[in-house]
């Protein structure tokens, strides 16, 4: 199996990916790293703490930073997920600790003990990458991929009309992790809101997952009020779970290869953008970018066949 490690803010969705994750042969989850996003970092790091505790796996927990790069900390969107960052269920506190290491040294300490075989799936906003990058830079020669729900090419944002909501709580870090000497395959919105995940896919993972689906479809009935709520969907956005979904069958995906750059700042804040063409003009913005995949199309009913299976067997 493919080794990984997940950096998340969990996040209904978070909790779905890292559970689809889990229950995939084709990965090896050896590890969660925790940042701020749809909830502070300290919950982040009890839910996740709280999932690998239902999972019955011995799994590492590593808190990562609390705080954006540059600009500052944004509100938690507790419209989406909650309070709890889990539909208000509220679980009880979590037995086990987080390790000692912090999230960005969990990644370069894993990186350098397993080079060119660790896939890093982030599906929060990007700090601890651009943290560990800055620790130590050699870790993007020797990483296999990095893998990433975040960011827009040509669907509209979701939290301004150009942003993702993982790029637009830290785009510094994220311009970063876009910028470094790594391969990124971006999964954002232009293909996960091609897959929409109905309620009666959560009922079967329900009725079918002793583990968690309880625990999904619970806390999953605040996300699918938001998506129907506010959005006009009739189901949820499978946005995290997707990023598992690339990474255990990228040819459920069509890609644009090329370089993308954040913009950090102004009317624009958070917008992924991806050099298409060669300007007449010359453009020096993305020069040297090494090329990240973007995810521009999707076989929806592929990946959630496949987040099915992983998830009722
Ligand atoms: C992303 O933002 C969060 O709300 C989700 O967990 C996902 O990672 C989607 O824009
Ligand atoms: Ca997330």
């Amino acid at each position: 199996p493919e080794k990984i490690i997940i950096d998340t803010d969990p996040g209904i969705d978070d909790a779905m990916a890292i559970f689809f994750a889990m229950a995939s042969p084709e990965l090896e989850l050896l590890g969660l790293t925790t940042t701020f996003g749809n909830v502070s970092v300290d919950m982040a790091t009890q839910n996740a703490l709280r999932l690998v505790e239902m999972s019955g796996k011995d799994i590492p927990v590593a808190r990562g930073a609390s705080s954006p790069w540059v600009q500052a900390l944004l509100d938690y969107p507790d419209f989406v997920h909650g309070a709890d960052g889990f539909g208000n269920v509220n679980l009880p506190a979590p037995k086990g600790e987080a390790i000692d290491l912090s999230a960005a040294q969990f990644i370069v300490k894993t990186v350098l003990e397993n080079p060119h075989d660790i896939t890093l799936i982030a599906i929060g906003p990007l700090i601890n990458l651009a943290l560990a990058l800055h620790i130590e830079p050699k870790i993007a020669q020797l990483v296999n991929k990095v893998v990433i729900m975040g960011g827009t090419i040509l669907e509209s944002g979701n939290v301004s009309p150009i942003a993702e909501a993982n790029i637009f709580c830290d785009p510094h870090a994220a311009d970063k992790v876009f910028s470094a000497d790594w391969h990124v395959h971006m999964i954002g919105l232009d293909v996960t809101h091609k897959t929409l995940m109905m309620d009666a896919l959560q009922e079967r993972v329900r009725d079918n997952n002793p583990m968690c689906g309880q625990f999904l479809y619970n806390a999953g009935r605040f996300y699918a009020d938001f998506y129907k709520a506010h959005r006009g969907a009739e189901g949820c956005y499978v946005h995290d779970a997707s990023a598992i979904a690339y990474a255990i069958d990228p040819s459920l995906f069509t890609v644009l290869n090329g370089p993308v750059r954040v913009a950090t700042e102004g009317v624009a804040k958070g917008q992924t953008i991806l050099k298409r063409t060669n300007y007449k003009y010359r453009e020096r913005h993305w020069d040297n970018i090494t090329d990240s995949s973007v995810c521009m199309g999707v076989n929806a009913e592929g990946v959630l066949a496949l987040y099915e299976k992983a998830m009722t067997a």
